[in-house]
C-alpha cells in the first residue's frame, strides 16, 4: 500500500517553508502550497502521516472557496496540476490533488477563530472567567452549549508553540480598527455562511479559524479553510451539551497520545497502525459528509 506523504522535496524548484502540515514553495509571483499527511496534536507534527490527509484537507477547502466566493475571495490560481508550469509537471503524481497555486499574500498576522458553541480552550476560559477574549458570555453555559450568536476570538499566529487570545482592543492596536472590523465581519458571515450548509448535511461547525491577507490592497481569505484540522465539526445526531463531543477531527489522536506518558514537547510519538487507520476513516468520513464526493 502506498504510504502517506510526509514531507515533499522538488530540489529543483527551491527549498520549502515547511509548516505542520504544508510544504510551501516559492514560485516567484505565486507560491505553490502542498498539503503533506503530516498531522500535528498539541502543537507538535507527529513522526507517523495519515495517509491521504493532505488530499482531505485539499479538497475540502476547495469546496469551501467555491461556497464562499459571493462573500470573500481567494488565494486560488489553479489547482488542476494538467495546467501547473511544466516544471512542476514531473511531479504531478504526488501534487494531484494535494496542491494549489496560489497567490501570493501578506498573510495579516492573526487567526481569526469564530465560535458558536463553547469548547476546547474557550470553555476552560469561560470557566474560569465566564468570558472568552474579553467577550461577557451568559452564566450558566454547559461544555459545548450552543452561543446565543457567534463570536469572535481572535488569536495571535506564533511562530512556535501556543496561539493566545486577543481581545477584540488587542486586536485593534495589532491591526487597525478598520481592518479589525473587517475581518470580524467577514468571519463572522463565513462561519454563518458554513453553518446553514453543513447543518443540512447533520453537521455542526463548532468553531473554525481563518485567516487572511492582502493582495493588491484587497482583503482575501488564504490558507486553508473549513477543514477537520481548522475546525471543530460535531455530528448533529449524537449532539449532547455538558460534556465534550466526538470530533471529525483529531480526537482519535488526542485520546491515544492522553493515554501515553508523554510530556506533549518534540520528539512526538509514533501512531498505532490501528490509530492512523481510524483517523484516516474519520477525515474521508467527513469529506464525503460535507461535499458529497470521496478521496
Ligand atoms: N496565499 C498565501 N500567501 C502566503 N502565505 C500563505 C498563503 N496561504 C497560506 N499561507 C501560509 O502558509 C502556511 C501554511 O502552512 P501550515 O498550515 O502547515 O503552517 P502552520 O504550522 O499552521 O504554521 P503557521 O503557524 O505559520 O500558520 C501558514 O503559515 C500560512 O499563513
Ligand atoms: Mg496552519
Amino acid at each position: 500500500m502506498e504510504q502517506a506523504l510526509i514531507k515533499t522535496d522538488f530540489p529543483d524548484i527551491g527549498t520549502p517553508k515547511r509548516g505542520k502540515v504544508r510544504d510551501l514553495y516559492d514560485m516567484g509571483d505565486k507560491l505553490l502550497i502542498v498539503a503533506t499527511d503530516r498531522i500535528s496534536a498539541f502543537d507538535v507534527v507527529l513522526p507517523t502521516g495519515i495517509k491521504d490527509k493532505g488530499k482531505v484537507l485539499t479538497k475540502l477547502s476547495l469546496f469551501w472557496f467555491r461556497e464562499m466566493e459571493s462573500i470573500i475571495g481567494n488565494h486560488l490560481i489553479e489547482t488542476d496540476v494538467e495546467k501547473y508550469p511544466e516544471s512542476l509537471k514531473k511531479y504531478g503524481d504526488i501534487l494531484k490533488d494535494r496542491s494549489m497555486l496560489v497567490k501570493k499574500a501578506r498573510v495579516i498576522p492573526v487567526e481569526c477563530v469564530v465560535r458558536g458553541y463553547i469548547s476546547g480552550s474557550a470553555w476552560k476560559e469561560y470557566k474560569k472567567s465566564e468570558s472568552v477574549c474579553g467577550i461577557k458570555l451568559p452564566k450558566g453555559l454547559l461544555e459545548s452549549s450552543k452561543l446565543n450568536e457567534p463570536i469572535f476570538t481572535p488569536t495571535t499566529k506564533a511562530e512556535e508553540g501556543h496561539d493566545m487570545n486577543l481581545t477584540f482592543e488587542e486586536l485593534v492596536k495589532t491591526i487597525g480598527n478598520d481592518l479589525a472590523e473587517k475581518l470580524k465581519d467577514l468571519s463572522i458571515r463565513i462561519y454563518t455562511k458554513a453553518c446553514e450548509i453543513a447543518e443540512k448535511k447533520g453537521i455542526i461547525v463548532a468553531d473554525t479559524k481563518f485567516e487572511f491577507g492582502m493582495v493588491d490592497g484587497e482583503v482575501i481569505i488564504v490558507d486553508e479553510v473549513l477543514t477537520p484540522d481548522s475546525s471543530r465539526f460535531w455530528s448533529i445526531k449524537d449532539y449532547k451539551p455538558g460534556t465534550s463531543q466526538e470530533s471529525y477531527d483529531k480526537q482519535i489522536v488526542r485520546d491515544y497520545l492522553n493515554g501515553l506518558d508523554w510530556d506533549k514537547t518534540y520528539p512526538g510519538p509514533e501512531l498505532p497502525p490501528h490509530v492512523a487507520e481510524k483517523t484516516r476513516n474519520r477525515y474521508i468520513e467527513i469529506l464525503e459528509i460535507l461535499t458529497g464526493y470521496g478521496l
